[in-house]
């Protein structure tokens, strides 16, 4: 949501930061700017649009010192004069987060004579920077500070300081430092390609960067060193031809994710994390999106499992109302990004209760992992696509192992030959194909299942309605005739998913129900006798590898994902950065 990079180095500041600001581009894509310092004078363009709306004026952009950033809108639309940076006389700022009292603030400025030009909460910041300023910079920063509420991550240029100043209050920073100089940005891909090593800013630190030196005040004044470790280089295949989505990309590296979750399991869950959910009264599974439907199938699988009473809540809902918990309690918080700040508040608030907390996440520097007494690594590398595909694969096989402790060899095993067909599956056309054409063609589309296929259907829908804003919904096959039978009607597609046997017989009577009302039928199936019969009643029919009910959601998660993908394509959207989303959630 937002990002920030900022640069003071010996290179020309613009171009470094655009290429950064095109790796961040994930948390954010209506609109971006750069703003560079060179000789006491600021350099700035600032777009609506793509970060490649930029790259025309970089030439005109002289300096090695600067900072951008790429805007996922919350106040004021995406427009040339809402994008950041924003200036006020000797300051640049660049900011992710939220200013809450941002209008009081203004009401106030404005009274003493300062004049805005955008509707955003972030141009107060540079405003109270320049009423501050008296030739101490960490002194202005700190006493601007003072004055606001909410989260920020901020990159700050002060006219007269041949650098940059970086703030992290509820927002997250890094700081990186390479052979060519220092940088600050929201995540570690911006700075990948130049930066050796790089530390994580902690709450409240403000570090004060030129080309030469890196201060950090932990409360503004007290001076301290942070830990700086190696950048991984993280090899991730470009796109080509046969690949020109980050999302077909990531949906073909399921299998990779499983296999490498697999791998590094052992290693994580040590540490009495069997004990801990063997004697829980209760384990609360914590997520938001794509996080909380992997929550759901988490459920059954701890259910199934362990004693205590297991439940799977919305982070949003229960930052407000958190379920009850107690020290004997697990609250496992899901989260790739490990930055939602939803999950991390509602995370928080049941630990303080007194929870223990186990984070479940892709991301392993990231805040969630900061406040959690235990980490599960889930294994799949930057997803780069706004749409979650390969974590949730990853985050269903963490939750499979946990579910196995504590000899999870056997799990391990099957998860590893499920990987297989995973892989095979992922080279699908013809049947995805099949089924995006009738998506595609549709006014709105149901996803369908029982038992656990109903949790996929659930997912399955989010993922087609964000890559190809078709409308849709997902849940439990059963409720079907519970009200929304009403909708269907010949324009109106229902995808039936029926991985379970015990529960077959039920899901064809929805079909049934579906087809004597004339509305299309898709049938995503892994049981051949399934298939069998009802593929010449329906409009596609989906035979899937013949895996175990149990591990079946990774193949018809897979499937769906694939579908979702070639029905944005087909509708002509952009399946890596929908519409008015962003990668990381980071506000509330
Ligand atoms: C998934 O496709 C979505 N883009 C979204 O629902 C996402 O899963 C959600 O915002 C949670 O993100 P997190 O896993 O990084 O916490």
């Amino acid at each position: 949501m937002c990002g920030i990079v900022a640069y003071a180095g010996d290179e020309r500041a613009a171009e470094i930061i655009y290429s950064g600001l095109e790796k961040l581009e994930y948390r954010g894509y209506d609109s971006a700017g750069i703003t560079t310092l060179c000789d006491g004078s600021f350099y700035t363009v600032k777009r609506s649009g793509r970060v490649l709306g930029l790259s025309q004026y970089l030439g005109n952009m002289c300096g090695s010192t600067g900072i951008g950033h790429t805007r996922w809108a919350t106040h004021g639309e995406a427009s040339d004069i809402n994008a950041h940076p924003h200036c006020c006389n000797r300051f640049a700022v660049v900011h992710n987060g939220i200013i809450e009292n941002y209008s009081a603030v203004k009401v106030e400025l404005v009274a003493r004579g300062h004049t805005f030009l955008s509707q955003t909460d972030s141009e107060v910041v540079a405003h109270l920077l320049d009423e501050y300023y008296d030739g101490n910079l960490i002194a202005a920063v700190n006493k601007t500070c003072a004055r606001l509420t909410g989260c920020w991550a901020l990159a700050i240029l002060c006219k007269d300081y041949e650098g940059f100043v970086a703030v992290r209050r509820g927002s997250p920073v890094i700081m990186a430092r390479g052979a060519d100089g220092y940088f600050a940005a929201s995540d570690i891909p911006a700075v990948a390609a130049c930066a050796e090593e790089y530390c994580v800013l902690e709450e409240g630190d403000i570090a004060l960067i030129s080309r030469s030196e890196c201060k950090i005040f932990s409360d503004g004044t007290t001076s301290v060193s942070r830990t700086f470790v190696p950048v991984e280089k993280e090899q991730t295949d470009g796109l080509g031809e046969d690949c020109p989505h980050y999302m077909l990309r990531e949906i073909r590296s399921n299998a990779r994710t499983i296999r490498a979750t697999c791998e590094k399991f052992p290693l994580a869950a040590g540490g009495g994390l069997y004990e801990r959910l063997r004697r829980a009264d209760k384990i609360v599974l914590v997520g938001c999106g794509t996080a909380y439907n992997a929550a759901l199938s988490a459920k059954r699988l701890l259910c199934g499992a362990y004693d205590g009473f297991v439940e799977a809540v919305i982070a949003s809902e229960a930052r407000y109302n958190p379920p009850a918990v107690t020290k004997n309690s697990v609250v496992i918080a899901v989260s790739q990004s490990g930055e939602t700040a939803d999950t991390v508040r509602a995370a928080g608030i049941l630990k303080e209760a007194g929870a223990y907390l186990v984070a479940v996440t892709n991301t392993g520097y990231s805040v969630i992992t900061r406040i959690a007494d235990k980490v599960l690594p889930v294994c799949a590398g930057v997803e780069i696509c706004v749409a979650a595909t390969k974590s949730y694969t990853g985050q269903l096989a963490c939750f499979h192992l946990m579910a196995s402790l504590p000899d999870y060899s056997c799990r391990r095993r099957e998860l590893l030959r499920v990987a297989d067909e995973v892989e095979k599956l992922a080279c699908d056309e013809l049947n995805s194909l099949r089924i995006a054409q009738l998506c595609v063609s549709s006014r709105a589309v149901f996803f369908i299942g029982r038992g656990g296929d109903a949790d996929v259907a659930t997912e399955a829908s989010l993922k087609l309605k964000e890559v190809s804003y078709i409308f849709s919904d997902g849940y439990p096959a059963g409720e079907l005739k519970h009200g929304t039978l009403a909708l269907i009607d010949e324009d109106v597609l229902s995808v039936v998913i029926i991985c379970d046997q015990s529960l077959a017989e039920k899901s064809k009577n929805a079909v049934e129900q579906i087809l004597s009302r004339r509305g299309k039928v898709a049938v995503v199936t892994t049981l051949k006798s399934v298939y069998d019969e009802l593929e010449s009643r329906v409009s596609a029919a989906w035979l899937l590898p013949p895996v175990p009910a149990h591990l079946s959601h990774f193949v018809s998660a897979e499937a769906l994902q694939l579908v979702a993908y070639r029905t944005a394509v087909l509708a002509g959207r952009d399946p890596d950065k929908p519409r008015n989303l962003a990668k990381s959630v980071t506000v509330e």
